[in-house]
């Protein structure tokens, strides 16, 4: 593990490291040189050098990367080893999508229950138990979750927030749309929207559309 820390923007683009390692691996490829993997991720080979080399590189010089070890390393970087245990709040159709098609498992989490205000919407999805809210103390006091996922809106998001976090949770996965940061420097808060990547994706589209009509003018 890197003895000193290392930066958020970095910690940001590990994932993509990982997951192009990861389909290196699944293509039976050993070693990679940094040229080669700046090819693969449109990337430039001084970055990626610089990158890696905030955890001790693992590149040789003349050899490249030896692509299972960075795969284990950045996955250990990024905590994915212990597989922390999760919860889901909110059974509705984001919740449900999410756990029908999310990849918890290759993300690094395991999804151990899903709880509902909602009683009408008790069962189960993709096998994952899905309980209701009055059983959430409980079930935090046995089975000690890390994480949880908020798909509930807006308006009840902080409220729930911090009934989880007296109930022990330390990461929220938020997407209620109610955007928090916490004070305690000791939870940790992912508020994620996808209209963000929608937006940034219509700027794009813009400016090849702008340059387009500069050209046919
Ligand atoms: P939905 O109405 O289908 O589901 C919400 C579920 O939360 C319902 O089953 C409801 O019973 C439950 N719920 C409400 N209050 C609760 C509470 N206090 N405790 C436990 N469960 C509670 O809504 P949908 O479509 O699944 O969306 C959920 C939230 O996610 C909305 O706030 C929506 O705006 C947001 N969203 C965010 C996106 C993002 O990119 N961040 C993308 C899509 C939706």
């Amino acid at each position: 593990m890197p003895k000193e820390k290392i930066s958020i923007s970095v910690i940001k683009r590990l994932p993509r490291y990982r997951r192009y390692l990861g389909e290196l691996l699944k293509q039976n490829i050993a070693k990679i040189s940094s040229k080669e993997l700046a090819e693969m991720m449109k990337l430039t080979a001084s970055q990626i050098r610089q990158d890696l080399n905030c955890f001790g590189g693992f590149g040789q010089q003349g050899y490249g990367y030896n692509v299972k070890a960075l795969y284990d390393e950045i996955s250990k970087i990024l905590g994915l080893d212990k597989k922390y245990k999760t919860i889901l709040i909110g059974a509705g159709n984001l919740g449900r999508a999410l756990t029908l098609h999310f990849d918890f498992e290759d993300a690094g989490f395991e999804l151990i229950g899903i709880f509902d205000a909602n009683y009408k919407e008790i069962g189960d999805i993709n096998g994952i138990k899905v309980y209701n809210m009055e059983e959430l103390e409980k079930f935090c006091e046995i089975n000690h979750p890390t994480v949880a996922i908020l798909c509930i809106p807006k308006c009840n998001a902080k409220e729930v927030a911090d009934l989880l976090i007296d109930c022990g949770i330390k990461g929220f996965w938020n997407f209620s749309q109610k955007e928090f940061a916490l004070d305690n420097s000791d939870i940790a808060v992912e508020n994620v929207h996808l209209s963000d990547s929608m937006m940034t994706l219509s700027y794009r589209v813009n400016e090849i559309m702008s340059k387009n009509s500069e050209t046919d003018e």
